[in-house]
């Protein structure tokens, strides 16, 4: 499903039919870097808000293209509390949604990590945090830089309910599996060094070589799991170079890799490139990587749950998840919202015919789709969609209670209307 909205409204209207139903919510919302065109919520009437603003018409055009969204500065003193007051009632609306064994991650960046992180500890619960993940944003470079080379955004990980979370793993890559070249009844391993001196370990005590050679150092375990080990036959000793070496086996885990807190490899290159490849050059500038969204995919259990992105932008989430499904033979599906924000008339999208950025995200997926039911074998692939846009009809009226935010929050009737099949 693709929304057309602003998603504090669309996010109303979902909390019946989605509530508990969404497995992982991804989203990147703006960084606040005082660039940022921030949305400005009227508490009072949000919807006729959003209806009068989406009416705004550009020179020339007739019918209504687009919402135009204003700059959020530095200089405006609301600065921080803007993009606070913007987050929090959608955060708070988007946790209904998640399923017990839910997460949401969110990238980020220094502006905001902070501010995000105690919005989070309050709607989540400071005892659902699972991680702040940095991620290396590019590669070299740095000239341009005022201080030092920032290279690095964030992505902040809540669980809905942490008891229910399981350990995140990523499968193994195949270059890491290589290692595991030896094979016994319990499965794939190789022997590594129980040595662990040159890493910190305080696990220091005397091993006896067989030929009776006392062998004093660091090691990777406790003494009593190293005779556990030793008696389980996972401990062998070899000579190298005329010295004992004490050496274990490392074995494969069945469910993969455990999670790092440090990604490498998803730089915004990545992301850039790929829009690119879609849409041309500079029609989308800011999307992110999609095996950014795949990496946290991989630690779905499931194989056909809905994953939501309400700051959809250039649409990666979908791209994410139809590729996804290609290659790991699953039925995700997509929810994705994104208000129709007008585009510059300036710019290269509109010069190629885009008037707002649901154009770009849906003729992302169109596209993407298309791309990959080309090259897959597997034509029967579901990259159909549909496209809802948010009407004013039967919609009550919105007045908050901001000591029971929550039950205002959620008063709403549905109103969306279904206007395209994809
Ligand atoms: C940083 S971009 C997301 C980029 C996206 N991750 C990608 O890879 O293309 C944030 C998006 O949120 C959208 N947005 C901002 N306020 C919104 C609102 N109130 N409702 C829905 N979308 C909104 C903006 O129009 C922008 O496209």
């Amino acid at each position: 499903l693709y929304i057309e909205g602003d998603n504090l409204e669309v996010l109303k209207l979902l909390q019946k039919s989605y509530n508990n139903k969404i497995k992982m919510i991804y989203i990147d919302p703006p960084y606040n870097t005082g660039k940022d065109f921030i949305y400005s919520d009227n508490y009072k009437d949000n919807l006729e808000n959003y209806l009068e603003l989406s009416d705004q018409v550009v020179k020339g055009e007739r019918e209504s293209i687009g919402i135009k969204l204003s700059t959020n500065t530095e200089t405006m003193g609301r600065y921080h509390s803007n993009w606070i007051n913007m987050m929090y009632p959608r955060l708070k609306l988007a946790k209904n949604l998640l399923d017990n064994d839910g997460f949401i991650a969110i990238s980020i960046d220094d502006n905001e990590l902070v501010n995000l992180k105690k919005i989070c500890d309050e709607i989540f619960g400071e005892k659902n945090f699972i991680a702040t993940i940095v991620r290396r944003t590019r590669k070299g470079g740095g000239s341009m830089s005022k201080y030092l080379s920032s290279d690095h955004d964030y992505v902040l990980l809540f669980s809905k309910n942490i008891s229910k979370i399981n350990k995140f793993y990523i499968p193994y890559d195949k270059k890491y599996v290589e290692r595991y070249c030896e094979k016994d009844s319990n499965g794939k391993y190789y022997w590594d060094t129980f040595a662990r001196n040159r890493q910190g370990s305080s696990n220091s005590y005397t091993i006896t070589a067989p030929d009776g050679t006392e062998l004093t150092d660091a090691w990777i375990y406790k003494k009593d799991k190293f005779l556990k080990l030793l008696n389980d036959g996972e401990v062998r000793f070899k000579k190298l170079k005329n010295k004992w070496s004490v050496q274990v086996k490392q074995r494969i885990n069945a469910n993969g890799q455990i999670m790092r807190s440090i990604i490498n490899d998803f730089t915004n290159e990545q992301g850039t490139k790929s829009v690119n490849g879609f849409l041309g050059k500079e029609v989308f500038s800011y999307a992110k990587p999609v095996e950014l969204v795949k990496y946290f995919m991989k630690s779905i259990n499931e194989k056909d749950s809905i994953i939501l992105d309400f700051f959809s932008g250039s649409s990666t989430t979908a791209q994410s998840i139809i590729e996804f499904n290609n290659d790991e033979k699953t039925n995700h599906k997509f929810l994705l919202i994104q208000i129709p924000e007008m585009i510059n008339i300036k710019s290269k999208a509109y010069k190629a015919g885009y008037r707002n950025i649901c154009e770009i995200g849906k003729e992302r997926i169109r596209r993407a789709g298309d791309k990959i039911i080309e090259e897959s074998d597997n034509k029967d692939l579901d990259i159909g969609f549909k496209v809802f846009k948010l009407d004013s009809s039967n919609l009550e009226k919105w007045d908050p209670d901001y000591n029971n935010l929550e039950q205002t929050l959620l008063t709403n009737k549905e109103n969306i209307n279904q206007i395209e099949q994809n």
